[in-house]
């Protein structure tokens, strides 16, 4: 694998509140290089926005403690857009870094037509008349697969369908040619064919653009075709992070075993039933002594000395590249993902 292209650092990112601190994120790392796909899953709730908006520079400052690093390698030299200017950070968006929402309503505005949305967006960095801008705008709608791209790079988000938004969005973020992409739910409001659609899409994108991807879900799911590596978030922190068929196949982490078992799988085994994890994840204001995840795993009875309740597990490789925060062994480990059905 190349030199990666994003390096995240220890990245903290809490928000001071009445209530107390909230840590949303809490000491993240990790890498991601042109041409790969980073899957980022977790509970809803469980800092995957707030960690990419960091990277993305997009936190009101005055309102989020941030530290940690986030280190683009461009071209001319490693920029870290926590520790950046603002203006710095700014130049970066759209051109070396983009990023799409969950919800591509809220990011379009519904006065102006698709295409003068596409043609601003690049003549940001481009020089070009508007004219320019709207053969762009009509390139890049013909290439995320929208029919009759002339005719409808003319009209307004209202008249697409939330798929149809979801491919301008990728358009959108794609018109300046990004090195990184981060996708933030993009197929969470969408039908399940039309998700796999959207999927495909980037895939493709990735491809074409040799892109480094972030694709964040809460639905472990859906990242099976389009991933490369995983990394499993709760309660703030990294919990497993390894290539995707150690986590389909391997997983090291009882709550990645729970995700597994709480997805239909197409290779799923006779007669296994889905099992929704039990319980709800910590406060983030309040985090609990030991492990974040004890009060809802199965196995902490197995582990001596009252471990999992007394010291927060480190994030250990395990073997190369695979690492998981969890007191269990590896022997401990092989029983539980056998006697939950995570082993195939
Ligand atoms: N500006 C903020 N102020 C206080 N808490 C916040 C703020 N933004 C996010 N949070 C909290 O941080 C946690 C992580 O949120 P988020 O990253 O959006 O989760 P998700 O994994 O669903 O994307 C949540 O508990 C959320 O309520
Ligand atoms: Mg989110």
């Amino acid at each position: 694998m190349s030199q990666p292209f994003l390096e995240v650092k220890n990245l903290t990112v809490s928000f001071p509140t009445e209530d107390g601190l909230v840590r949303a994120s809490n000491d993240i790392s990790f890498t991601v290089a042109r041409g790969e796909t980073l899957a980022v899953v977790g509970e809803s709730g469980s800092g995957k926005s707030v960690t990419s908006l960091a990277v993305m520079g997009l936190h009101d400052r005055r309102s989020a403690q941030i530290s940690g690093q986030a280190i683009l390698n461009l071209e001319n030299g490693p920029i870290d857009t926590i520790s950046a200017s603002p203006d710095v950070v700014r130049k970066l968006r759209g051109k070396s870094m983009a990023m799409i929402f969950q919800d591509p309503m809220s990011a379009l505005h519904p006065y102006y037509t698709i295409g003068d949305q596409i043609s601003e967006a690049w003549r940001l960095y481009n020089d070009g008349d508007k004219k320019a801008g709207i053969k762009r705008a009509t390139e890049m709608l013909d290439l995320v697969g929208i029919p009759g791209a002339a005719k409808r790079v003319l009209e307004f988000p209202h008249q697409f369908s939330g798929g149809m938004r979801q491919r301008v969005m990728i358009a959108m973020a794609l018109v300046n040619n990004p090195s990184l992409l981060i996708a933030d739910e993009p197929t969470t409001a969408l039908d399940v064919t039309v998700q796999s659609q959207i999927l495909e899409l980037l895939k493709n994108m990735q491809k074409e653009f040799n892109m480094a991807v972030i694709l964040i879900t809460h639905d472990l799911g859906v990242v099976a075709e389009v991933a490369d590596r995983v990394s499993v978030m709760y309660a703030g922190k990294i919990v497993e992070q390894a290539g995707i068929d150690d986590i389909y196949y391997q997983p090291d982490h009882p709550y990645t075993i729970g995700l597994l078992n709480s997805i239909p799988r197409v290779d799923q085994l006779e007669g296994r039933r889905l099992i929704a994890i039990p319980g709800q994840p910590p406060s983030l204001i309040s985090l609990p002594a030991g492990c974040s995840f004890r009060s809802r795993c199965s196995f902490t009875s197995q582990v001596p000395n009252n471990l999992c309740a007394t010291a927060v597990p480190d994030l250990d490789e395990k073997i190369g590249g695979h690492f998981s925060r969890c007191h269990l062994t590896e022997e401990q480990l092989k029983k539980a993902r056998v006697s939950t059905g995570a082993q195939l």
